[in-house]
């Protein structure tokens, strides 16, 4: 069985602790896409493991974790990420791949992430890591990739090629005096050196994987309006966050994927800048910030919050080919006196029923919610439906009428154990 994991928001829907929970069940566990802009948490006994480029599935003793090729890596981070795995005394030296494919961010793709940002009006609001950048060096075909960094002629041509460029842009375009060549060459070649024995042709280990009948989960990193396509353009990232990237991120073919699962928040955040329909007003959004503990994991921005919004999520629903959710982070909805739903939106004098593409009418339409009940704050963490509260359970209920897709997990706590499965 093969499963494609999808945040259905804009990020940090609490996609790590469903990776975390449903590795136990697979046999490999792999990124597909993004690079460490992401930052996913998985919280075990007292102990909060941040991952931006390895798989959640690491904890797991025996589970085989890959980076696809879809995957940009930094390898300053990845090697910083390994090192502290090694702190904490978890084993991964035989179980942890890296495609030779996946591609590579240089010293410049962070530079210019950053001093891109300072000349747009229109500022994205990125994570500042190189990610953009990244992607447009692959697409321009200027990339460095893994296995170039075992090849210390394929790479001095190519890092020669494109510093004689991005030299010249720096200094030109922003005053910046450019990068020195050994120094990158020489920095690079050594993580390469630290890398080698976990470069692999991860597509062929995966698909070797699929004809054992072995199984994999593909853990998806942002979130589907963060999607290149079909995300809130231009504020997005530059990958494809929806199911559709599982494929082309890990060598998998689309008729070997089983079934594509649906993270989302109870409720809905974004990190960054760009349209938020259901966003709280700023006092009610601060209590909401508090009350769910919303900072980035990555960079500690704060998060920006606001009621379920059903019809982007009903979108995620249709784009991804969801058929089983996750709910997250129903506990920070408790104590409220009402819940708001939204089902449409509303300008100027039109109603959508469906999500818009024009960025005027989702940075400026008025939602139209329906509102319940809210429930008491909980005195112990429910385990069971039975054990949630009716009116929560109505809420529930809502959410898989409006998403036409089966809840089969509840989250009610960071740790492991606060979860109900259905
Ligand atoms: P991801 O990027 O989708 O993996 O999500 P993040 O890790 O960036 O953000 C989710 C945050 O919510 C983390 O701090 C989690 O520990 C936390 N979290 C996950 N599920 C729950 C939950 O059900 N309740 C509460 N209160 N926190 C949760
Ligand atoms: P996880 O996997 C939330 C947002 C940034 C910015 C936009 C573009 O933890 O859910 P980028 O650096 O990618 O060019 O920034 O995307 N963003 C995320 N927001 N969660 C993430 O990842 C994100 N990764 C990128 O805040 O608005
Ligand atoms: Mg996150």
């Amino acid at each position: 069985m093969n499963i494609v994991l999808v945040g259905m928001q804009w990020g940090d829907e609490g996609k790590g602790k469903v990776i975390d929970i449903l590795s136990q069940k697979v046999d490999y566990i792999v990124r597909y896409q993004g690079g460490n802009n992401a930052g996913h948490t998985v919280v075990v006994g007292r102990k909060e493991y941040i991952f931006h480029l390895i798989p959640s599935g690491i904890l797991h003793p025996g589970k085989i974790c890959c980076i696809g090729n879809g995957v940009v890596i930094d390898p300053e981070v990845l090697l910083e990420e390994l090192n502290n795995l090694s702190r904490n005394e978890i084993d991964f030296v035989k179980r942890f791949k890296i495609s030779s494919l996946a591609h590579l961010i240089m010293p410049y793709h962070k530079n210019l992430d950053q001093l891109r940002e300072t000349k747009r009006k229109n500022k994205i609001g990125t994570t500042g890591r190189g990610i953009g950048p990244c992607y447009a060096d692959k697409i321009n075909r200027c990339g460095i990739r893994m296995i170039d960094l075992l090849n210390p002629e394929v790479f001095r041509a190519k890092l020669n090629d494109n510093l004689k460029e991005k030299n010249e842009i720096f200094k030109k375009v922003y005053g910046h005096p450019g990068f020195s060549f050994l120094k990158i060459y020489r920095q690079y070649l050594e993580y390469g050196n630290l890398f080698a024995r976990y470069i692999c042709n991860t597509a062929l280990l995966l698909n070797q994987a699929t004809e054992r009948k072995e199984d994999i989960l593909l853990e998806g990193a942002q979130g589907t309006f963060l999607d290149i396509d079909f995300g809130t353009y231009p504020f997005v990232t530059s990958s494809s966050a929806t199911s559709g990237g599982a494929c082309i991120g890990s060598g998998i073919a689309p008729v070997k994927i089983d079934r594509v699962v649906g993270v989302c928040k109870a409720y809905t955040t974004r990190v960054g800048e760009g349209p938020f329909p259901t966003e709280f007003a700023s006092g009610f959004g601060k209590f909401m910030r508090d009350k769910g503990n919303e900072f980035g994991a990555t960079t500690g921005r704060p998060r920006r919050c606001g009621w379920f919004d059903a019809v982007i999520a009903q979108e995620s629903v249709m784009l991804n080919g969801i058929s089983q959710l996750a709910i997250m982070k129903m506990d920070v909805l408790d104590g409220l006196k009402t819940v708001k739903i939204c089902t449409a939106y509303k300008y100027k004098g039109k109603l959508f029923k469906e999500f818009s593409h024009d960025l005027e009418v989702l940075s400026k339409a008025l939602p139209v919610y329906k509102e319940l009940p809210g429930w008491p704050n909980q005195d112990e963490k429910p385990h069971s439906l039975k054990e949630l509260h009716p009116n929560a359970r109505a809420y529930l209920n809502q959410l898989q009428a409006l998403l036409k897709a089966k809840i089969t997990m509840v989250s009610v706590g960071s740790a492991r154990a606060d979860t109900i499965m259905i």
